[in-house]
Formats: structure tokens, C-alpha cells, sequence
């Protein structure tokens, strides 16, 4: 499926894998939304997107607030594909971890992601059908020691992608998480990217390849790891 003129929203697209998505898309020929919460690096991705093509536009919004994300969307005229991408990680290990630790895990990669799809859901019904893609985690069907919370977050969003999808897939709107292992960002802190890990670059490619796939096929769940 072409994505020339679609409209894709890429939530987390100051760094790291939102960025790349956000780039990869608008490679591809579709009108990009790049939201994200952070001016300084939201301008970043700025100018990274300029670089290859003017048809997008940059939203500052963070997912944890229900109401702007609300009025956001459902103002749009349009939206073809979510790329529900915006998450945190932290690392220590289980007994020494604070519950708000936990809550504020699942209030981004959880509750925000919950609303950016409802909403985007809402959207796609009203006209006429659409993709929306979870990125979730290997984490998401395993567990990793010293990231319990984060764990739990990503099993949940793959229940809820999983719940979703058999609702909303005979109203036209297909759902897909995709779980990546390690990727060369610094969603563990500045410098943590793991040089054995993934490239962000190519894993954006995989993510548009996912939203080119003919409107009749459904791949629901992709699992992608490092080769040793
Ligand atoms: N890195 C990995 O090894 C790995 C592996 C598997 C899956 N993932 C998943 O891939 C996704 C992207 O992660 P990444 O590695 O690219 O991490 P990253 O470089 O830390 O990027 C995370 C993005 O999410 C945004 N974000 C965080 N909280 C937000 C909020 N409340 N509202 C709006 N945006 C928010 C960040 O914005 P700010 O700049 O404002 O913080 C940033 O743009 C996440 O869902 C992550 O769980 C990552």
C-alpha cells in the first residue's frame, strides 16, 4: 500500500526511534505528525525533518495529558496510521524499586498509550478505517531482570493491542504491535545506548514497511532481535 498522502502521527518523536520513524515515513511520501513533549528536542527533529521534505508538522503535546491529546486528535481532518511509540524505561533492581516508579511507567506507556489510540481509533472510524502500530518490546512477552515495571508495562499494551484488535478489525482498522529487542537509543539515560543493539534507522524502515502492507492483511504481533 502507497503511503504517498497518507497521514501518519508519530507520538515520542524528539529522539531516538520516534525521530527515526517520523523521517522514515516522510521519506515514504506521507504527511507526518510528530508529536512530542520537548521543545528543544522536538526542534531537533526539526531540522531533521527539513532536510528531507516540508510535509509535516510538529506537535508539543505529552502523552499523560488526556485533554490536549483529546482535542488534538479529534480536531484532525485525517489520520491514516498511529505509530504509538512514546515510552520510558528505568532500571534498578525489584526490591529496591518505589511504587511511583511503577505508576509513572504505566502512566506513559500505558494510560498514554491507551488514550492516543482510543482517540486515534475514534478518528480512524470517523473516516473510513486506518493502522494503528504499538511499539511495545521484546519485553512485552518476556521478562528482563531490573525492569520489572517496564515489563509490565509492554505486557500490558500487548493485552490491549491484542483486546483491540478483535474489536476493532471488522470496522476497518488493523492493529499491530511490534516488539523490538534492544535499539540504540538512550531511553535508559544519556550514554546507556547499547552498541550491540539495534539501529533505529532501520528499524523506522521496518515500521513504515509494516504500514505498506495491503489494507487486507493484519500482521498483529512482530517480534525483531539482533543477530549475535
Ligand atoms: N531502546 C530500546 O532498547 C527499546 C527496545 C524495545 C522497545 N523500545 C520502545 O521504543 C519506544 C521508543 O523508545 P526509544 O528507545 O526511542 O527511547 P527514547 O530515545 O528515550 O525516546 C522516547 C521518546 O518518547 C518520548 N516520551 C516519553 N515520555 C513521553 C510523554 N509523557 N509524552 C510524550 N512523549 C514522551 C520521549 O520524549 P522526551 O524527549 O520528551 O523525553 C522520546 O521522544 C518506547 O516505547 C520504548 O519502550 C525501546
Amino acid at each position: 500500500m502507497s503511503l504517498e498522502g497518507k497521514t501518519v502521527l508519530v507520538t515520542g518523536a524528539s529522539r531516538g526511534l520516534g525521530r527515526a520513524t517520523a523521517e522514515a515515513f516522510l521519506l515514504s511520501g506521507a504527511h507526518v505528525l510528530a508529536l512530542g513533549r520537548e521543545l528543544t528536542a522536538m526542534n531537533e527533529t526539526r531540522i531533521s525533518l527539513t532536510k528531507i521534505g516540508s510535509n509535516f508538522e510538529m506537535v508539543i503535546m505529552d502523552v499523560r495529558d488526556e485533554s490536549t491529546v483529546t482535542t488534538y486528535i479529534t480536531a484532525l481532518s485525517d489520520l491514516d496510521v498511529l505509530v504509538n511509540n512514546a515510552g520510558i524505561a528505568r532500571s534498578r533492581p525489584f526490591v529496591e524499586t518505589p511504587t511511583q516508579e511503577l505508576r509513572d511507567i504505566l502512566e506513559v506507556n500505558v494510560v498514554g498509550a491507551f488514550v492516543v489510540m482510543r482517540e486515534s481509533a475514534r478518528k480512524m472510524l470517523e473516516t473510513g478505517g486506518g493502522h494503528i502500530i504499538n511499539i511495545a518490546s521484546d519485553a512485552a512477552i518476556r521478562g528482563i531482570a531490573g525492569m520489572a515495571p517496564y515489563a509490565a508495562s509492554k505486557h500490558a499494551l500487548l493485552g490491549l493491542n491484542r483486546s483491540v484488535s478483535q474489536e476493532l478489525r471488522q470496522r476497518g482498522i488493523r492493529l499491530t504491535t511490534f516488539c523490538p529487542g534492544p535499539i540504540t537509543t538512550d531511553i535508559l539515560g544519556v550514554g546507556t545506548a547499547n552498541s550491540k543493539a539495534m539501529s533505529p534507522k532501520e528499524l523506522a524502515k521496518t515500521i513504515v514497511h509494516l504500514a505498506e502492507v495491503p489494507p487486507e492483511i493484519e500482521i498483529q504481533e512482530l517480534l525483531a532481535q539482533p543477530m549475535p
